[in-house]
């Protein structure tokens, strides 16, 4: 094991930027609002990510603490996510787009990959955001059935998840379950996910 970065409960197998390490998820945010310039360059980020045919299917729904706009993103996270999601300083909803037309046709087909590609975005999203000094938790404990009505979400879209993005605030906010939880996590063994040519046989 690697020691490559200052954060105590992550050490990597191979050397990985630290950028990767420092990344995690808290629940203890400052409270402050998110600049909205610094909320569309984390944005601006996710949209650079690859996707099969460019077909660009993320979609980001977004809005700043302290507006209306934020209350109404924020009454769309269940009951628990909410208790901590309030104090982010801006909060986000990914959808993707299930279907688009292939190059050289004008039929659209379902995009095989569309959840994945939003899955990259959100990837570079949650780094961008690390590099401008700030912390994203996803969430996919969200009001499923609601978000499209709410938000105004027109048909052939996925909901993928919500994220919560702010500067890091007191974990003596949590309630103390929470605060205990409050460590960036480790990873099992790269052994276990990663395999040479084929999975391993039983
Ligand atoms: C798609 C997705 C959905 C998640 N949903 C929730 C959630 O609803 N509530 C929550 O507290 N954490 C949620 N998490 C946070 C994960 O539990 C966390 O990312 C995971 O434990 C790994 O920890 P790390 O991000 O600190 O490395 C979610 C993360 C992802 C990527």
């Amino acid at each position: 094991m690697t020691k490559i970065s200052a954060i105590e409960t992550r050490n990597a197998e191979n050397a990985v930027a630290p950028l990767f390490l420092e990344r995690w998820s808290p629940r203890a945010f400052d409270g402050t609002a998110l600049p909205e310039d610094k909320l569309l360059t984390i944005l601006e980020a996710a949209h650079w990510a690859p996707s099969a045919f460019n077909f660009q299917p993320w979609r980001f729904v977004y809005a700043v603490k302290g507006t209306p706009e934020f209350d109404r993103l924020l009454g769309l996270l269940n009951d628990f996510n909410q208790s901590w999601a309030k104090a982010a300083g801006a909060l986000v909803f990914i959808l993707s787009k299930t279907h688009a037309a292939a190059p050289g046709s004008s039929e659209e087909q379902p995009i095989y990959s569309h959840s994945f590609d939003a899955g990259a975005a959100w990837g570079l999203l949650s780094l961008q955001a690390q590099l401008l000094g700030y912390h994203v938790h996803g969430m996919t404990g969200i009001h499923f059935d609601r978000i499209p009505e709410v938000l105004g979400v027109p048909e052939g879209f996925r909901v993928e998840a919500g994220v919560a993005i702010g500067k890091l605030g007191d974990k003596a906010q949590l309630p103390e379950a929470l605060q205990a939880r409050e460590v960036p996590s480790p990873r099992r063994p790269l052994a276990e996910v990663a395999f040479k040519g084929a999975f391993p046989t039983a």
